[in-house]
């Protein structure tokens, strides 16, 4: 990946729109000498997503953009990128779809993590589908960004076995445990091949 590492950690950004459990699991990581990253930003499409409070506890920058127009707000946030010379994008949980333009900008730098095994139920409700298709297996996949949705290259899966009696909020307990090592896994495979 074309990134200057040099002695300086990677700068990045997490997108988020909830709960945040993997952007801390990602600030945590980057504490970490051997991460080649910092977190520099946090974006927010929803000004009440729990994660924000994180921005607060780890004095971490951050922006709420509303994405109702898309065009103008995709603009600012590469004003806002740019000026903060973030160099690297890891969306965790962020439920709005960037424009091809955008990813464009960033091409090859931005990272997703998705809660099932691509290229198996991409897009929404992924564990609810994994159950009713009887499933031996689900997880989590960390793959680059394309336009396409939840279709670039993979960087790193983890397997999840169902049991009998999951649901779909169980399932996504035991995998989320998974996306929280993954996440930074993949970004030490990119960077420390
Ligand atoms: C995760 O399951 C992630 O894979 C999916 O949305 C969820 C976000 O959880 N895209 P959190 O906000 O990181 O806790």
């Amino acid at each position: 990946m074309a990134l200057s590492t040099g002695h300086s950690k990677i700068r990045a950004a997490v997108f988020i729109s909830g709960t945040g459990s993997n952007l801390k699991s990602l600030i945590k990581f980057s504490k970490t000498s051997k991460s080649p990253i910092s977190i520099d930003f946090i974006i927010s499409n929803n000004s009440k997503a729990k994660g924000l409070n994180y921005a607060k506890k780890y004095k971490i920058k951050k922006k709420i953009l509303s994405f109702k127009n898309k065009n103008l707000n995709e603009k600012k946030l590469l004003t806002i990128l740019k000026i903060n010379n973030i160099e690297l994008i890891c969306l965790a949980g962020f439920m709005k779809i960037l424009s091809k333009k955008f990813i464009k900008n960033f091409k090859g730098k931005i990272l997703n993590i998705h809660p099932s095994l691509l290229p198996k139920y991409k897009g929404l409700n992924t564990h609810k589908r994994a159950l009713i298709n009887k499933e031996k297996y689900s997880g989590c996949t960390v793959h680059f960004v394309s336009s396409k949705l939840d279709s670039g290259k993979i960087i790193l899966q983890k397997r999840v076995k169902i049991l009998k009696n999951d649901t779909d909020v169980s399932l996504a307990k035991r995998i989320l445990i998974e996306e929280h090592k993954l996440y930074p896994k993949a970004i030490l495979k990119i960077f420390n091949p």
